[in-house]
């Protein structure tokens, strides 16, 4: 039982992907994560995320990273968004997730090319959306809660420029698949979200 989230950056895919997890008993993997631990060594070492050689030989790192809060950062999540454009940085992050979903017993994976590229064969795909008002209201009020002083505008342009960074690559952009079912939160609640999901989830298990 493979099941594949995808969306854009807060449209709710990862409280969807972990509440499917804990409803269905599998392991989960934010996929995000991965690409933010290279971002993260990027800005560590100094490096230029545009340059794909340096990039690349960020990609070998330990799974203990992926417990930092750092990893959480907008600045962090901006750099993971232009390190994962470069092919051969997707390429060097697939065997890892594909392991991942094929581990006995199935898996939920949240994030950009799950149910595209990584799992194609997914038991079940959905693709999480919301306008992108309403990401970054609920990105700002997120960042409001944490402490972190910063105008609505500026999110909302930070969420748009991902959008149009995770969307137009040439390498797995962000798209919903052909047989992905669309779970727009934009004006639901996230009880009402997962419930959706869920029921989402099982129509696809039992059509299969
Ligand atoms: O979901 P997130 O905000 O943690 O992801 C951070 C960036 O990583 C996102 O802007 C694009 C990239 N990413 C990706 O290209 N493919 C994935 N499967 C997950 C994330």
């Amino acid at each position: 039982m493979i099941i594949a989230v995808d969306g854009p950056a807060a449209s709710g895919k990862g409280t969807i992907a972990r509440a499917l997890a804990k409803h269905f008993g599998l392991p989960h993997l934010d996929t995000g994560l991965l690409y933010r631990a290279v971002a993260a060594r990027v800005l560590a070492e100094g490096l230029d995320p545009a340059r794909e050689a340096d990039v690349v030989a960020m990609c070998d790192f330990d799974e203990s990273v992926l417990a930092s809060p750092d990893l959480r950062s907008d600045h962090v999540g901006k750099t993971a968004s232009i390190v994962s454009a470069h092919p051969l940085v997707r390429a060097a992050l697939l065997q890892r997730q594909r392991r991942f979903a094929q581990q006995d017993g199935g898996a939920v994976l949240d994030g950009r090319d799950i149910g595209t590229v990584i799992a194609p064969d997914a038991d079940v795909k959905l693709f999480v959306k919301a306008t992108p008002a309403i990401r970054a209201r609920r990105r700002h009020e997120e960042l409001r809660r944490h402490g972190i002083d910063v105008s609505y505008d500026r999110v909302l342009a930070d969420i748009r420029a991902r959008d149009d960074r995770d969307s137009r690559r040439s390498e797995a952009p962000l798209r919903q698949a052909a047989d992905a079912a669309a779970l727009d939160t934009s004006f639901l609640s996230i009880e009402a979200a997962v419930q959706k999901a869920i029921a989402l989830s099982e129509a696809q298990m039992a059509r299969r």
